[in-house]
């Protein structure tokens, strides 16, 4: 059930300036996923009714972002001209609940956690404040607007560009998180004026709030990644490493090893189980998902596909849009390719192409052989160097091999055919008719032995 009582106002309409790259900010993406959809996924944990975003610049490449993680509980308003993060939250104001609490969220601030914001909204209420601000002290303050206190108490927010040389010095900044009665919040808003900047700065509601004699606290924010605003192309760089930085921990918690972590891209869409071990040179992606005790010993790609517990994959592997069955080993110098299906304990070996093909229980095609459109029983083994010939240059062609087949090295199977159940072919055998249940296929030419035959002396 959601919090009747809360909405978020998440700016987002802001013409992103400093960026130079021509899109709204908030739709960039930081390792895989987006500004918008991490901001949104998270304040959405805070189980709010009303989420509030405010767009404008580019506003249908914001709204798309937004709409993409398929929230109900999604609102959209219209700053036509971005006149100030004030202005934004006059325009936002006209969808609040009056009977609310409004939180206030800058969209650029991808790290915000639902701690911080749970915690923040906790202390309002203990504290039966008019407005909360989530404050930090930093050894370099610069950018971020200083918080003016008088005896202590706070009585207003002044931006670095209108900061005196001793204004400059504060360390104590606003991370760009506010929260209010929406009573209080409607009614002020009103009497917010313009700046000097022609801007209208909701930093400014907080001169207005202390001149009411209203009561203004704030929540410490330790960890001053979790308020890293992105408002350049330095920052967003940054905030990768910082992203990467809380991946490990998360990794941490849930007993997953990353051996060289600066190698291992992860994206945020792939889902890892518990106790996991992932080499070097790793790259997971996409709908992905890891479950637990699997080993990625190292210099593999994974896409779309989903790993059962226990399997190993061994080094040099490729893996796209596959499943891979529990207790199941892959590699070294495999390639699944889409549309493959390992069922569990299977084995696949060095030098292996797959594609569009179910193995079953306990089958193995352990060394240089290509399985494409076959469907393949458990217990079968594959020789070495064994082929499904799917492709006769105009169609693709379906191989069936039933279950307990044992295919001799060097099988080559033109389809369509059918290798019956508990059937066996000879080394080197080429078959293109249906082989029965319980038989052996065999094509050979005689072996003939000429004796004291000599190779023909090389010219000189
Ligand atoms: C803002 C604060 C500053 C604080 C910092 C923390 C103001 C005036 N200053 O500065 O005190 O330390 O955040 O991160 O609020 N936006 C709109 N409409 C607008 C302007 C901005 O929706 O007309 C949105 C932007 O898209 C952005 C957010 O508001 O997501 C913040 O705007 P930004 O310009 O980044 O503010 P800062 O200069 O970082
Ligand atoms: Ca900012």
């Amino acid at each position: 059930m959601p919090k009747q009582n809360i909405n978020i106002i998440l700016l987002c309409a802001g013409k992103s300036s400093r960026m130079g790259l021509n899109v709204p900010k908030v739709i960039l993406k930081i390792n895989g996923k987006s500004i918008l959809s991490r901001t949104l996924e998270t304040i959405q944990k805070v189980n709010p009714q009303k989420i509030i975003i405010v767009v404008g610049y580019k506003k249908e490449m914001v709204i798309n972002e937004a709409m993409k993680l398929g929230y109900k509980n999604l609102h959209f308003v219209t700053q036509n001209n971005q006149n100030g993060t004030g202005h934004a939250v006059k325009i936002a104001s006209k969808k609040i609940s009056t009977n609310s609490t409004s939180i206030v969220l800058n969209g650029d601030t991808p790290f915000i956690s639902h701690e911080i914001i749970n915690n923040s909204l906790k202390t309002f209420i203990r504290n039966s404040a008019d407005l909360l601000l989530a404050t930090s002290s930093l050894d370099d303050p610069t950018d971020y607007g200083r918080i003016i206190r008088q005896r202590n108490k706070i009585i207003k927010i002044i931006e670095e560009k209108n900061c005196s040389k001793e204004e400059k010095k504060i360390n104590e900044i606003n991370c760009g998180l506010y929260i209010f009665k929406s009573k209080n919040l409607i009614t002020k808003i009103k009497t917010l004026k313009k700046n000097i900047k022609k801007e209208y700065y909701l930093t400014d509601m907080v001169e207005i709030y202390s001149n009411d004699r209203k009561k203004i606290i704030s929540y410490n924010v330790i960890d001053k990644a979790r308020f890293l605003n992105i408002n350049n192309t330095e920052e967003l760089y940054k905030a990768h490493e910082i992203d990467r930085k809380y991946f490990y921990y998360e990794c941490l918690k849930k007993d997953i090893t990353l051996t060289d972590p600066s190698t291992i891209h992860i994206s945020p869409s792939v889902k890892l189980s518990k106790n996991i071990k992932v080499g070097s040179n790793v790259i997971i992606e996409g709908q992905s998902s890891i479950e637990s005790n699997v080993e990625i010993v190292g210099n593999v790609y994974i896409k779309d596909s989903v790993i059962k517990s226990n399997s190993i994959i061994k080094p040099f592997v490729n893996i796209i849009n596959s499943k891979i069955g529990t207790n199941s080993q892959i590699g070294p110098f495999s390639n699944l390719r889409p549309s493959t299906v390992l069922k569990s304990n299977t084995k696949i070996g060095n030098f292996v192409e797959i594609k569009k093909s179910t193995i079953g229980d306990n089958s193995k095609v352990p060394h240089l052989s290509y399985i494409g459109d076959t469907e393949m029983g458990s217990n079968v083994n594959v020789g070495a160097g064994s082929i499904t010939c799917n492709y006769d240059g105009f169609e693709k062609h379906k191989t069936v091999i039933k279950d307990n087949v044992f295919l001799g090295s060097d099988t080559k199977l033109v389809a369509p055919i059918i290798i019956g159940k508990e059937s066996t072919t000879g080394a080197g055998t080429v078959l293109s008719k249906d082989l029965p249940d319980g038989s052996l296929g065999i094509t050979r030419v005689k072996e003939k032995h000429l004796p004291n035959w000599k190779r023909k002396p090389k010219k000189k």
